[in-house]
């Protein structure tokens, strides 16, 4: 599913130039998360997938940063933001299903907020093993991932909205994060817990060896 993430790189060096309007309703309720969600954050961490930065000023002061993302557009709107984070801050153009500029255990922490639902379905395996990889054993991680809702109502207007989310983000309300990490050999899952209905999935765990 190479084509897919290329097409994706591709779609978000485009998106990034009005990302910040076209997702400024939901913004309106993940800025009120994004702060809990960072508050324990410390050490060497890194943010896969960070857009165009809206988590760089609620990291703590003593955390030392990589902010990871694989469209160069994107980093650049980021970079803007950097003023505002009171942690060191580095930027890395990189694809978060290869990593390849990451050395193994490397860091304390990873991030990655509305990243897996962006992946295609076929690197998402793949993305979760260079979690595993550059993580130091006893490392953490937090992602947070949108997902279909049991709810009918609810769904039914997810449904709707999918082919503008697949077309304008990339992203889907299908993909399998939870198993993949629960799958993985080296990763457990400490805490799941749903910020919103049933479809926002905050999933915490730690890089066990
Ligand atoms: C939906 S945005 C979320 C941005 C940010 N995490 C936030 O919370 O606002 C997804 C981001 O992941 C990046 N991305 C998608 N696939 C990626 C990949 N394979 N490697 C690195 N970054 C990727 C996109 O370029 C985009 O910046």
């Amino acid at each position: 599913m190479q084509d897919l993430n290329l097409l994706n790189q591709k779609r978000y060096d485009v998106t990034a130039w009005f990302y910040d309007i076209l997702d400024y309703p939901w913004e309106l309720q993940y800025r009120k998360w994004r702060p809990g969600l960072l508050a324990d954050v410390s050490g060497e961490v890194l943010e896969a997938g960070v857009g165009t930065g809206r988590n760089l000023k609620y990291y703590p002061p003593h955390v030392n940063l990589t902010a990871m993302d694989f469209s160069a557009v994107m980093l650049r709107k980021a970079a803007k933001r950097c003023a505002k984070a009171s942690c060191t801050v580095q930027f890395v153009h990189e694809d978060a299903s290869s990593m390849v500029a990451i050395p193994s255990e490397r860091y304390d922490w990873i991030v990655a907020f509305f990243l897996c639902c962006v992946l295609p379905r076929d690197l998402q395996e793949q993305a979760v093993s260079e979690f595993a990889r550059v993580l130091k054993p006893g490392g953490r991680f937090r992602l947070l991932e949108m997902k279909y809702s049991a709810d009918p109502a609810l769904r039914k207007r997810q449904i709707f909205f999918a082919p503008f989310v697949a077309r304008v983000y990339g992203a889907g309300f299908d993909r399998e994060t939870l198993q993949h990490v629960q799958n993985h050999p080296n990763l457990k899952v400490t805490g799941t817990r749903y910020l919103k209905h049933d479809t926002y999935l905050l999933i915490d765990g730690v890089r066990e060896r």
